[in-house]
């Protein structure tokens, strides 16, 4: 399927699936130098990870564990404005390596607040892998280490992104066509 329409919005195919999977291979053999015989503990951070830690993770021929967590933001009182939790994680991770798997980096903001929520509890180590990254709208200093595919700051949605919902179970990644183009 070349094209797609969600909701009011028409988007194009722009990586196809066997591009996904090969990115996705080569990051398993990354994170298997790294990460061989340290039982690392990966956080997949619902819901748009689900389909980047499953493909990732089974190509991972490595003593490891994996679980989710789910970041909730509401506006509080005033005077705290946006706050953010981290829900979901029962795992103890002090001393542990952890790896966050992330569907993808945008601004950082997500990133940011799990890497400091995470560091409260003392891991031995804590990095990122991502399945996309979109360099030129990050604005965070933390190095995104483990990075499947670099992409154009685009919206773009398929292998568990989104556009309000739709599109996650789409095969490959597929960007907005902006309209007048
Ligand atoms: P952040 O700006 O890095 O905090 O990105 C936070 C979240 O925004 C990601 O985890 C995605 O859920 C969502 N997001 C950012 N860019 C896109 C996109 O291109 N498509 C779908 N979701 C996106």
């Amino acid at each position: 399927m070349q094209r797609v329409r969600l909701h009011d919005k028409d988007f194009e195919l722009f990586i196809p699936e066997s591009e996904v999977n090969a990115a996705i291979d080569r990051l398993a053999g990354e994170l298997r130098v790294r990460y061989n015989g340290k039982r690392p503990l990966f956080i997949g951070v619902l819901n748009g990870a689900f389909f980047f830690a499953a493909e990732l993770v089974k190509r991972l021929d490595i003593e490891c564990e994996i679980t989710f967590v789910k970041v909730a933001s509401y506006h509080g009182t005033r005077s705290t404005g946006k706050v953010s939790e981290l829900i979901g994680l029962n795992e103890r991770i002090e001393g542990r390596h952890v790896v966050v798997l992330e569907d993808i980096v945008d601004t950082g903001n997500t990133v940011r607040y799990i890497m400091d929520a995470l560091n409260e509890h003392h891991p031995a180590s804590v990095s990122i892998a991502a399945l996309l990254f979109k360099p030129d709208a990050y604005t965070q200093d933390i190095p995104i280490e483990h990075v499947a595919v670099r992409i154009p700051n685009a919206f773009v949605v398929g292998s568990g992104l989104d556009h309000d919902g739709l599109g996650r179970n789409l095969p490959g990644i597929y960007k907005i066509i902006n309209s007048g183009q």
